[in-house]
């Protein structure tokens, strides 16, 4: 196995450049044909790989690709779950080469989409070529990788539903998380979960002379600031009512085991060029960032803000603010509870309204199932260390829904890291953990087939 992956090494990097040149930007939809482009590259590398079947299942969205291999009808049978979609890549110019326009520099790949996911998903289909080239695969494959994951996974919810006999498996595998270091290996077993909104303030009917106006007429700039200030309290407390009633609190062994995963503080700041780190009183940076629920307002706009000045007391405000979740909140609880408080803390003066974006469940994994000891036996064996279990602080919110539709749990073995800058501009992913994927992925499917046995 590992001699046909060195045989293959530059196949496998050149087919994975040529997917990175695809700009599939779900968000925007000047990019809708080469999203569609992009599932027809992922749809014809799964056939060639040497799949019984490889399709694409159009939504009313962009489309959804997938494949199986079925090998024997009593072996265990993995789910692949990926997305070919990417972020903007906006700012462009905050590049330093093209983000489509994929180089190999320090033995890394820049590209948007590097790591999240193309770069993840394309090894489990390199892997799947290379168990069938060698003879060695030892479970049933199915692989399904959608177009709308950067947008909240409108229509895949629908499509699992609609095709749950087709997605019938014994697990789900999932390459789109981190590790610690590519010396400290490790296994997401959560994941948070998401409330996505927009907010507008709407003061006077039009914009106004902020000299005839000013100081009798409410702005609604200054009105959604010192809302959205309100919603932290000084030892960076959520204060809307009700917010914490769900929250899982975890025991004092819990927070220490976690707490002894290798983090440098010094290093973490460092590396974002900040003196020093903010969040909730009594938690640490590692908690911070995965068990505990978060606010941020992730863009704010209203008024003017061209060249030079312009005296304007500005008739509506925005912002997009979202909200990481933990157990045992749930998205649509939170929409509630925030829509409310924020209605009702708006002066008389403004009328507010408050639009849903997407959201999803927050989730976590046991370690002693079967699916996690497979991933733990396989990362200690490419990796030369047994994985240390994390939580991690990002989102995808389909797997929440699987375990819902199709009452199966998804093991998250990720191989990013937090250099990989997903979603920023220069987003990379490292050939060591390319190719460690692919060497990795395959010995999952062997510890999982004997494991079952
Ligand atoms: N792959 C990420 C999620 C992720 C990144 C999990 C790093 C753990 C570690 C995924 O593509 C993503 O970006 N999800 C979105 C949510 C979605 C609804 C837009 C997120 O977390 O913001
Ligand atoms: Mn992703
Ligand atoms: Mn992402």
């Amino acid at each position: 196995m590992q001699n046909y992956i060195e045989q293959n090494r530059d196949k496998f990097l050149n087919e994975l450049l040529d997917l990175l040149r695809i700009p599939s930007v779900s968000a925007d939809s000047k990019f809708k044909d080469d999203v569609r482009r992009a599932a027809e590259y992922v749809r014809d590398r799964i056939q060639e790989a040497g799949a019984d079947r490889a399709e694409i299942f159009e939504t009313p969205g962009h489309p959804i690709v997938y494949g199986e291999k079925i090998i024997d009808p009593a072996a265990p049978t993995v789910l692949i779950y990926g997305h070919y979609d990417v972020q903007p890549a906006d700012p462009y110019e905050l590049w330093d080469s093209p983000p489509f326009e994929p180089v190999i520099k320090n033995e890394r790949i820049y590209a948007r989409g590097a790591c999240d996911d193309k770069g993840q998903f394309y090894m489990h289909i390199k892997a799947l070529e290379t168990m069938l080239a060698t003879n060695s695969l030892t479970c049933n494959v199915k692989i399904m990788i959608e177009g709308e994951e950067e947008v909240g996974s409108d229509h895949l919810g629908q499509f699992v539903k609609e095709h749950a006999d087709m997605l019938k498996c014994d697990t789900i595998l999932i390459s789109d998380t981190s590790i610690i270091a590519n010396d400290v290996p490790s296994i997401e077993v959560g994941l948070r979960g998401l409330t996505y909104l927009e907010v507008e303030v709407v003061g006077a009917n039009r914009d106004l002379h902020s000299g005839v106006y000013g100081g009798a007429v409410a702005n609604p700039i200054n009105v959604l600031c010192e809302m959205i200030a309100s919603l932290k309290d000084e030892n960076g407390r959520i204060t809307i009512p009700g917010f914490y009633d769900n929250v899982l609190e975890l025991t004092e062994e819990e927070r220490k085991a976690m707490n002894e995963a290798p983090f440098s503080l010094d290093e973490y700041k460092k590396d974002l060029h900040i003196d020093d780190v903010a969040g909730e009183a009594g938690y640490t940076t590692i908690e911070r960032t995965s068990i505990r629920p978060t606010l941020d307002v992730n863009g704010i706009w209203g008024g003017y803000t061209g060249e030079g000045a312009k005296t304007v007391l500005p008739s509506k405000a925005h912002a997009k603010i979202s909200m990481r979740l933990v157990p045992n909140q749930t998205d649509k609880e939170i929409e509630a509870l925030f829509t409310k408080h924020f209605e009702s803390i708006a002066p008389a003066s403004v009328k507010v309204k408050v639009k849903p974006h997407h959201g999803g469940l927050p989730y976590v994994n046991p370690t002693d199932s079967v699916e996690y000891e497979a991933a733990s036996r396989a990362m200690e064996e490419s990796f030369g260390k047994k994985p240390i279990p994390t939580r991690g602080g990002g989102s995808i919110p389909i797997v929440a829904l699987f375990e819902q539709e199709l009452g199966v749990k998804s093991i998250l073995m990720g191989f990013g890291l937090d250099i990989d800058a997903l979603h920023s501009p220069n987003e990379s992913y490292g050939l060591f953990n390319y190719y460690k994927g692919i060497e990795t992925i395959p010995l999952f499917f062997k510890h999982y087939a004997e494991l079952k046995k």
